[in-house]
């Protein structure tokens, strides 16, 4: 699920067109960093026209994996006011197709191509915010949460930041440096926690899974640091994704204090098989239209088939990343008619609620469906 983080439904976004193509751009790697024993990061040099984003998006890899166009989100872990480049991490997951093509087959120097930034885990940074972020991340769900700290210790002077950063065992702590410079750095504004599964003997940390007792635990001894106003963030594996939303929830933190990012890369990172749906006597196809970048396209929708699908098939090249429902990239609002969603922990109930949809898992019931994207 990815739900928007202090601002949503932004038309700010920039849309560039490079050689390759309207929303896309060729990235030169200038550097790979193995973070970890299974994850690197990929540090793309911007092309001549700086690629504009914000703390907290992600780009989405494209690449030809066994003959076939594969596309993966990866969050930003760079800041776009404290990095002179953009860099994503990539993890190896079991099985996963570009989560492991990506480290075996990219070298400093090689060109990726992605999708311009998008995602609305992000928020806007002002000099005169004073607040507490109290952030949770899980393994790899660390990325977009680099990118914000990095940004708020520059950007908001009187902003304090507390991370809680659940890892299995020391080696597979990413950015652990990174973190020990920043606090050191910025003395007092960034509190890192660690929470081992498998920790060492002289660990000083948390050690243990992150059930709700230990993190009942360490919530009450975060300090408010006498800022009134406290926000959650999270990012990381469902489990723990739900076990904090429970136990905030249980403290009486309002929703809307409580933001989360899909664990993008862990759980897109799996080919995902749809289950087709069952015709005859039951839906039937109908009529879309979809505005995007000043088209309009109309094309008739499969009840087994999505409004993406459908488009991709007729050549429309619209937005997409995850094809999953999770990253929000093929978001877009229904202007009329009806669209039923596979999925729909993408999207906050309040965006539902603006009509918005995702047309990756999403079916037009209706025969007036007017999608706007964009
Ligand atoms: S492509 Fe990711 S939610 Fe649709």
């Amino acid at each position: 699920m990815a739900f928007g983080f202090f601002k949503k439904g932004d038309k700010t976004e920039k849309k560039e067109t490079t050689s390759a193509g309207p929303h896309y751009h060729n990235l030169r790697v200038k550097q790979v960093i193995q973070e970890t024993r299974d994850a690197i990061s990929l540090v793309f040099e911007h092309p001549e026209k700086k690629i504009l984003y914000k703390a907290g998006q992600f780009l989405t890899l494209i690449a030809t994996v066994g003959g076939k166009e594969v596309r993966r989100a990866y969050s930003l872990n760079s800041s776009p006011v404290s990095d002179s480049d953009l860099s994503v991490t990539i993890k190896r997951v079991e099985g996963g197709l570009m989560s492991n093509w990506l480290p075996d087959n990219i070298k400093a120097g090689s060109t990726v191509k992605v999708m311009e930034p998008m995602g609305h885990f992000t928020t806007e940074f002002q000099k005169d915010n004073k607040r507490h972020l109290v952030m949770l991340a899980g393994g790899s769900g660390i990325t977009p949460m680099m990118s914000i700290i990095k940004t708020t210790l520059v950007e908001e002077s009187e902003s304090i930041c507390s991370l809680i950063y659940c890892n299995r065992d020391i080696e597979s702590i990413i950015f652990k440096n990174a973190f020990d410079q920043l606090q050191t750095k910025y003395e007092g504004r960034l509190h890192v926690i660690h929470v081992l599964d498998n920790a060492p003997q002289n660990w000083q940390g948390h050690s243990g899974l992150l059930n709700h007792e230990m993190l009942t635990k360490i919530l009450e001894r975060i300090p408010d640091w006498g800022i009134g106003s406290t926000t959650y963030l999270m990012c990381g594996p469902e489990g723990m994704m739900k076990n904090a939303q429970t136990l905030l929830e249980a403290r009486q933190i309002p929703a809307e204090k409580i933001f989360k990012e899909s664990f993008v890369q862990g759980t897109i990172d799996k080919e995902t098989k749809k289950e087709p749906t069952v015709s005859g006597t039951g839906p039937k196809a109908h009529e879309v239209t979809v505005r995007y970048d000043g088209q309009e396209y109309k094309f008739v929708v499969e009840p087994n088939r999505t409004i993406l699908e459908t488009a991709l098939d007729n050549g429309i090249d619209l937005p997409y990343s995850c094809q999953s429902g999770l990253c929000t990239a093929c978001r877009g609002k229904a202007l009329s008619g009806q669209v039923k969603l596979d999925e729909e922990e993408g999207l906050s109930q309040s965006e539902r609620a603006e009509g918005y949809v995702l047309t990756c898992v999403g079916h037009p019931i209706t025969d007036d469906v007017v999608i706007e994207i964009g």
